[in-house]
């Protein structure tokens, strides 16, 4: 167990001093503070855990962490974790929060790239809200929407629905462990965006737990904070404690398929093809492309997956197939017909056996130390920079790229009508990773060869700025330095995140959050007083 300086600091005071010093930790002062705010009557204690006096605290805080990199012993720990068991709660924790000036982090699924929501590499001490215990969804098939609050998973919450109606569905991530309270917070992506965008552009109501400890649905916040959150990244405007969804409708049976090519096969010549291709298909068809390495040392070579929902039956899909794509060569036999729920585990990743209650474990099945990075496309990248690609990921040990295709609905959505601002014109997503499993490996070396193929890139993606996703974070791209976060610095991350859009976050953020309680590395900054 890791005990942050300041803790130990509080530890030695406390040994000293005692018994003439009762009330001194940021704990003590905090669980004081929250008993004289709020009108809960159980005691606060059973919702913190302290690394000195709770076991599971180590637990607790590594329950969610995604990212292993973040959970090593040099990282910053948190003087303690809050659960809070509902919305009254959170209310009273910021309040105090902002009394005592205690710097918070807020998680809901724990997925952060750059683990901003349990990490502070910044300020310390510091805090984690954990919203793991507000996880409720209340699904109304009848009006084709959903409540769900922020610590629910999008797995639980795709569970839920189907478990109501066979032909309703959401449109989100394909990983089924994240955080709704985070993930759509930057946008969310996932298999049905060709056909329905994302999971922001289908948020019609919310519940913020704002800087002055209100609890404002969205008529009570209005339609400028509407607007910053449903894209604009988490951890800047408010606590999102619930989102109200809007259901889209699935048929009863999809078809899913993967197709694989090594080089040997030609996978240089057809993700050529499928990059003129991807993003004009049939809005009902998402094929996205999974690059991996394969084989031993001696027979290592490029693999190439092809991926993809059909929101149809495998009859149409063949067709659909031989018009638009008929280089990849789909047969009756790639096609595996399911329900919708079936195809959310299929592109999440479990074996075709895995009973669907698997959803409601909530637990990520890929935990592991990576770094990762995205771009956008907007011309397809000739075979010969393909090429580049491959001789350097076959000089790493586990690289991994995804190609995500956009079109359809993506491209008919104006970059200002929420704050992710990549879409007409958008080709593809390139989510890059590079994984290691090994603790003590080299980090240096595996952060040295993501940012040297970032740099090869360059003159294959989007430019002016060069784009990148809110929800893959990066912090190479720049970061808040300090608690009074420059506007003028954010502004060069800021437009590759979000582009034109950013001014309008910070003019926001100035009103709705102007002395900035809700930061972190990567938090939208208030614009500077002259500005405003
Ligand atoms: C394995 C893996 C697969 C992924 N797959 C996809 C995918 O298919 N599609 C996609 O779009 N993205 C995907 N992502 C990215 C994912 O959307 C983001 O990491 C997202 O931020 C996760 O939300 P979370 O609640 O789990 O994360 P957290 O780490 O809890 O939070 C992320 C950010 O939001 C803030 N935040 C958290 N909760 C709240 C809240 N309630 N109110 C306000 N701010 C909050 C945090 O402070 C932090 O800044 C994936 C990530 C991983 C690790
Ligand atoms: C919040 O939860 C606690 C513990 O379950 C309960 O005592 C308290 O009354 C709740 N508060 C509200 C406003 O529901
Ligand atoms: C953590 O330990 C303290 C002190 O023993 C106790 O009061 C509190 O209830 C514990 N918290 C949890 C969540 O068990
Ligand atoms: C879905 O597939 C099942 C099994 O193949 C079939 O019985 C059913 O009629 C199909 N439903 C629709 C709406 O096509
Ligand atoms: C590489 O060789 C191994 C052993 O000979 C074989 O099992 C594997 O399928 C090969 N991999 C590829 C990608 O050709
Ligand atoms: C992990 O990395 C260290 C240092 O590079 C090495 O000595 C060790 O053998 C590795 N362990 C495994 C399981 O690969």
């Amino acid at each position: 167990m890791v005990l942050s300086s300041s803790s130990i600091l509080s530890i030695l005071v406390v040994l000293l001093l005692s018994p003439f010093v009762v009330s001194f930790t940021i704990q003590d002062r905090f669980l004081q503070c929250l008993s004289t705010t709020s009108h809960s009557s159980y005691p606060f204690s059973t919702a913190m855990y302290t690394p000195i006096d709770n076991s599971s605290f180590a637990t607790v805080l590594l329950s969610t962490a995604q990212n292993l990199r973040y959970t090593l012993p040099s990282v910053p720990k948190p003087d303690f974790i809050f659960t809070p068991f509902n919305e009254s709660d959170i209310q009273a924790a910021v309040v105090c929060c902002k009394q005592l000036g205690i710097h918070f982090r807020v998680r809901s699924g724990g997925h952060d790239y750059e683990a901003v929501s349990y990490v502070s590499e910044i300020e310390s001490p510091f805090i984690i809200i954990d919203l793991a215990k507000l996880r409720s969804i209340d699904v109304d098939i009848e009006d084709s929407s959903a409540w769900v609050q922020a610590g629910a998973t999008n797995g639980e919450l795709y569970y839920r629905i189907a478990e109501k109606s066979k032909t309703h569905g959401f449109a989100a991530g394909l990983c089924t462990s994240l955080g709704i309270g985070g993930h759509i917070t930057g946008g969310a992506y996932g298999p049905m965006m060709r056909k329905y965008g994302l999971g922001a552009d289908n948020v019609i109501d919310a519940r913020i737990i704002d800087a002055q400890g209100r609890i404002l649905d969205r008529q009570a916040m209005g339609e400028e904070l509407f607007w910053a959150i449903r894209g604009g990244g988490g951890g800047s405007f408010g606590i999102i404690t619930a989102w109200k969804v809007k259901l889209v409708p699935v048929p009863e049976n999809v078809t899913v398929f993967t197709v694989r090519k090594t080089l040997e096969q030609g996978a240089t010549k057809l993700l050529y093809r499928w990059q003129q291709v991807a993003d004009k298909l049939d809005e009902d068809l998402f094929i996205r492309v999974i690059i991996q390495t394969a084989g031993n040392k001696g027979n290592r070579t490029i693999s190439t997956s092809y991926n993809a929902l059909f929101l149809g039956d495998a009859n149409r899909l063949l067709k659909v197939m031989e018009e638009g794509f008929p280089e990849l060569g789909l047969t009756p036999k790639d096609c595996i017909e399911t329900t919708w729920l079936g195809s959310v585990l299929y592109i999440g990743g479990y074996p075709s056996t895995t009973p669907p209650e698997v959803l409601l474990q909530a637990k990520n099945i890929l935990k592991s130390y990576f770094k990762a990075k995205s771009d956008f496309v907007q011309e397809p990248i000739p075979e010969t920079g393909l090429e580049g690609i491959w001789m350097r990921f076959l000089k790493e040990d586990s690289p991994l790229m995804i190609w995500n295709p956009f079109g359809g609905m993506m491209s008919k959505i104006s970059e200002s009508e929420t704050p992710f601002p990549h879409r007409k014109g958008d080709l593809f997503m390139i989510h890059y990773v590079t994984n290691w499993q090994n603790a003590s490996g080299n980090v240096g070396r595996h952060i040295k060869w993501m940012r040297g193929l970032y740099k090869y890139m360059k003159p294959y993606v989007s430019k002016n700025p060069r784009e990148a996703y809110v929800n893959y974070r990066d912090l190479d791209l720049g970061m808040n330095r300090n608690t009074r976060a420059n506007f003028k610095k954010a502004r060069v991350w800021g437009a590759k995140y979000y582009k034109d859009n950013f001014y309008r976050l910070a003019l926001v953020k100035s009103m709705v959050d102007p002395e900035n309680i809700f930061r972190h590395e990567q938090s939208i900054p208030p614009l500077p007083l002259h500005m405003r």
